[in-house]
């Protein structure tokens, strides 16, 4: 029987060059399907003389059993090939090096900013926040600083051309020290309160920046005095620099909202600018018409209020000369706090 052998030979390379299942499984049902040339010569076996039945069967089947050998052979081979390939699209090198997480650091401004809240937290101050957009009669008249008083161009601001519902005007806010009378409208006293936040200036040099943080202090009570407020400050101070070694003075000056007033002044002991005063805060005993605008009774409740500027505080705990690049986000500054 040449032909079949010639069939034999024929499937089996076509068997071989089926590069994938779908062409292999076309490839068998040539040969071994229900139409397939394998199956129709079987089929074809009746028609032979009963002589050469036997022998002709037995040839065809021992083909059939080759035939799906070889087919077995090629479906294990190309299984082979496809885990092979799909390892190889899987692989993953572990020798590669890590690529390494960006590591994220507090904003110098920030760990100021924590740093002062947990300090006064710890002396039994409470953490007080309110709005950057304030009305002009918190920032400036209920802090005992009338409308055309020249102590409001002091603080020159950015105002906003929109009225509160109340129909007062708005503008971000000059300082944190509308919120004593924010806070003291709310909590009666003893009243111990500090309120950090950002604060707007039409100012730009290398210790002012247009948007600052300050924080605010207030403590009333009935027999709180300008030697707490020292007391207080100082002790603040100390633990902040974490140092009792610092040079601080307190130089008289003037708020319409404080009687008597100080600014607070500090010396660099590091950086370019060693050695050299920079004026972190104002302060004093808060004035009788502001107690009276709390809602207080001036003749019973006083005490002191404070206000610091956190980047002034910040460019002295480092050293820093210019607070400019606090907000220039340049990474190689900002990195070295990281
Ligand atoms: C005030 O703002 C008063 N409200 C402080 C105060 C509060 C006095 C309570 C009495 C009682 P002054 O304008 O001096 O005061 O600002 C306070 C501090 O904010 C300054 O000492 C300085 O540290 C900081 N500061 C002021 N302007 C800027 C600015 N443009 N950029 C950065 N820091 C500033
Ligand atoms: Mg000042």
């Amino acid at each position: 029987m040449e032909d079949l052998e010639t069939l034999v030979e024929r499937a089996g390379r076509e068997f071989d060059q089926a590069c994938d299942t779908p062409a292999l499984e076309n490839a068998k049902a040539r040969y071994l399907g229900k139409g397939g040339a394998l199956t129709a010569l079987l089929k074809s076996l009746g028609r032979l003389p009963a002589e050469e039945r036997k022998s002709a069967g037995q040839a065809i089947n021992a083909a059939k059993a080759r035939l799906e050998q070889a087919l077995e052979a090629r479906r294990a081979a190309l299984a082979e090939a496809a885990l092979n390939d799909r390892l190889a699209e899987e692989a993953l090198d572990v020798t590669l090096p890590g690529r390494g997480r960006g590591g994220g650091g507090l904003h110098p401004m920030m760990r100021t900013w924590q740093r002062v809240e947990q300090i006064f937290r710890t002396v039994g101050f409470d953490v007080a926040d309110g709005p950057e957009i304030e009305t002009d009669w918190y920032n400036f008249t209920a802090l005992n600083n009338p409308e055309n008083h020249p102590a409001r161009s002091m603080q020159d601001t950015f105002y906003v051309d929109l009225k509160d519902a109340q129909g007062l005007n708005l503008l971000l806010r000059t300082h944190t020290s509308p919120m004593q009378v924010r806070y003291a409208r709310m909590h009666p006293p003893p009243i111990k309160v500090i309120a950090p936040g950002r604060t707007y200036r039409v100012d730009s040099d290398a210790t002012h920046s247009p948007m600052f943080h300050q924080v605010e202090g207030l403590w009333i009570d009935e027999d709180i005095s300008f030697a707490d407020l020292k007391g207080v400050y100082t002790d603040f101070l100390h633990r902040f620099f974490e140092t009792d070694a610092l040079e601080v003075r307190f130089r008289p000056s003037f708020f319409p909202f404080t009687e008597p007033s100080a600014e607070i002044d500090m010396m660099f002991d590091s950086g370019p600018l060693k050695g050299r005063w920079l004026e972190i805060s104002g302060s004093g005993q808060v004035h009788p018409n502001v107690v009276r605008n709390f809602g207080l009774d001036p003749e019973r409740y006083i005490g002191f209020a404070f206000g610091s500027g956190l980047e002034r505080l910040t460019m002295l705990r480092y050293g820093i000369d210019d607070l400019r690049l606090f907000f220039d986000g340049d990474l190689r500054f900002l990195r070295q706090f990281a």
